[in-house]
């Protein structure tokens, strides 16, 4: 495309909203037409670049949205929603970063993917899309290698071990025709016993400001390999996003994976 995309950012005033507006100040690959955050949120009706005169601001809704390309969506799954109606209403290719999906919502986007472009992914970061490759491939290649996967993260991570962490041992325990269900040991404590062949251990750090750590560890008898990934700032899942929504628009209707995105790009 030639024109910049015309995008949409759903949770724009969050965390992650806020790492994306930053961004798009510099990337012309995009014109930022619409930007909405919650409703009663203190954003609402708000100068989205307060130093621009482009006339942009947050709203609670979809009501005004103009004609737009794409929508990135990282806020809640409720939000999520309305912001499928709208891409179904105006068949706008969707990203979306939003966790806690559940079962019926998860139904309407698989649905929706008939008509509409749309790629999720738990981590945006394309380093931790390669890892995941790196890592089906080493442990096809090394079946009979034992495997741990150890993760770090920030003290003030709730969950363990990381959606990252869960994703990776999945794809690896696929790669050996398994699943985490039957292969995934959490934890160790006082008289484990031996290590249970085929397992996939996991083990989780956390301190400090980590942003996100992740080796994968294939083990055998006198060697050892260790693919890593170090994330040191935020905005890589945002970077991750924006690379995808400018993959994803134009792409025929279905449902679309980073690693799509990682297999078509240069
Ligand atoms: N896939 C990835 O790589 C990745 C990375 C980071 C986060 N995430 C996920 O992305 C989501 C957002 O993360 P975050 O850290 O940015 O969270 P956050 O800082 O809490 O931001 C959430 C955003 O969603 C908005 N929002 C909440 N409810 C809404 C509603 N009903 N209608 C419209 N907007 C609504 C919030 O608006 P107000 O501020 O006005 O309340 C805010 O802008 C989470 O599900 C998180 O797990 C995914």
């Amino acid at each position: 495309m030639t024109r910049p995309l015309r995008l949409a950012i759903n949770g724009a005033s969050g965390r992650m909203g806020s790492a994306l507006l930053a961004l798009l100040r510099d990337d012309a690959r995009f014109e930022l037409v619409h930007a909405v955050v919650a409703p009663g949120s203190g954003q609402d009706g708000q100068p989205v670049f307060v130093d621009r005169a482009d006339g942009l601001r947050y709203a609670h809704d979809w009501v005004d949205a103009p004609a737009l390309d794409v929508v990135i969506d990282f806020s809640s799954p409720s939000a999520l929603a309305a912001a499928l109606d709208h891409c179904l209403l105006h068949d706008a290719a969707l990203v979306s970063g939003t966790t806690g999906v559940d079962a019926a919502l998860e139904g309407r986007l698989a649905h929706a993917s008939g008509r509409l472009a749309i790629l999720r992914a738990a981590n945006f970061s394309l380093g931790v899309a390669v890892l995941t490759r790196l890592l089906r491939e080493a442990a096809a290649a090394l079946p009979g290698w034992d495997m741990e996967i150890v993760e770090a993260h920030h003290g003030r991570k709730q969950d363990a071990p990381s959606g990252t962490a869960l994703a990776l041992g999945q794809a690896a325990a696929a790669a050996r025709n398994t699943s985490l269900e039957a292969a995934a040991v959490y934890s160790r404590e006082g008289q484990t016993g031996a290590r249970i062949q085929g397992s996939i251990g996991f083990a989780t750090v956390r301190g400090g400001d980590i942003v996100g750590e992740h080796t994968a560890m294939l083990i055998g008898q006198g060697e050892r390999l260790e693919l890593v990934h170090r994330a040191t700032d935020r905005s890589i899942f945002a970077r991750g996003a924006l690379q995808a929504a400018y993959w994803l628009a134009g792409c025929a209707p279905g449902q679309w994976q980073l690693d799509d995105v990682i297999a078509t790009s240069g």
